[in-house]
């Protein structure tokens, strides 16, 4: 099973599918809002239909019986992962775990993983607007156990926070890490990047890599060295 989830942050379906024939081997992809928003999950069984494996990101937050309805119906996608807000607390993210039991295929339910705080808040703006006191790290230490607590599988979080993560809640608590950069890459918009053979030294269990193989020349093998560094090859 591929630790590299690759970003398809692409505007339009058949780029999506294009840049698909690229890829040999079933690969593990994650799809936002903007691509499920513009073509529903049609698209999502597609790319389910030629055998990829798929983290779908659409970061649930509601009260909890809207979240369990609407994870079961996620579930019934058959995807492999999905996400919500840790924001939306304990019973919300309990009543998700068991909407998407209720919903699960051949009894197998998607990992559900918790966003604790996104990596465009700042200190200020979560002690201000937010009125969330204490620093950033410790909230996110703070969400991640609750999430575990809850039932959940993992958290998505920084490469530089998955060391501090593991040791809260166990090595077996799932790490997601996108803001990944080959050492040869431009940073683009992202703030804080770190390199794969970083992520695997830090513990991260599975990293989201965008533009670095979707821009790169020869996706499939841009692909094929990263997962090797985290498959420890
Ligand atoms: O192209 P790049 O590798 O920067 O893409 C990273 C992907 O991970 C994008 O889909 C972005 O929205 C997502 N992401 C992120 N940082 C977070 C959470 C998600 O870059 N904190």
């Amino acid at each position: 099973m591929s630790k590299t989830m690759i970003a398809l942050d692409f505007s339009d379906k058949e780029s999506v599918m294009t840049f698909l024939d690229k890829f040999q081997e079933p690969v593990y992809v994650k799809v936002g809002m903007e691509l499920t928003y513009a073509f529903g999950f049609e698209m999502i069984r597609e790319i389910k239909k030629r055998g990829h494996q798929i983290f779908l990101d659409l970061k649930l937050h509601d009260i909890p019986n809207t979240v369990k309805n609407g994870m079961k119906n996620l579930a019934k996608l058959d995807v492999d992962m999905v996400n919500l807000h840790a924001a939306g607390g304990s019973s919300m993210m309990k009543a998700a775990i068991e909407g998407l039991n209720e919903g699960a295929i051949n009894g197998k339910r998607p990992l559900c993983i918790a966003v604790t705080q996104l990596t465009s808040t700042s200190q200020e703006m979560m002690n201000e607007e937010l009125r969330i006191a204490g620093s950033v790290q410790d909230t996110v230490i703070a969400y991640a156990k609750l999430a575990k607590e809850s039932g959940l599988d993992g958290v998505v979080c920084s490469v530089h926070e998955a060391r501090a993560i593991h040791e809260a809640c166990g090595n077996d608590f799932l790490t997601v890490t996108p803001g990944i950069r080959l050492a040869s890459d431009s940073k683009d918009d992202q703030k804080r990047v770190a390199t794969p053979s970083f992520a695997k030294e830090e513990g991260c269990d599975y990293i989201v890599v965008g533009r670095s193989i979707t821009k790169s020349e020869d996706p499939f093998q841009t692909y094929t060295e990263i997962e090797a560094i985290m498959e420890g090859k």
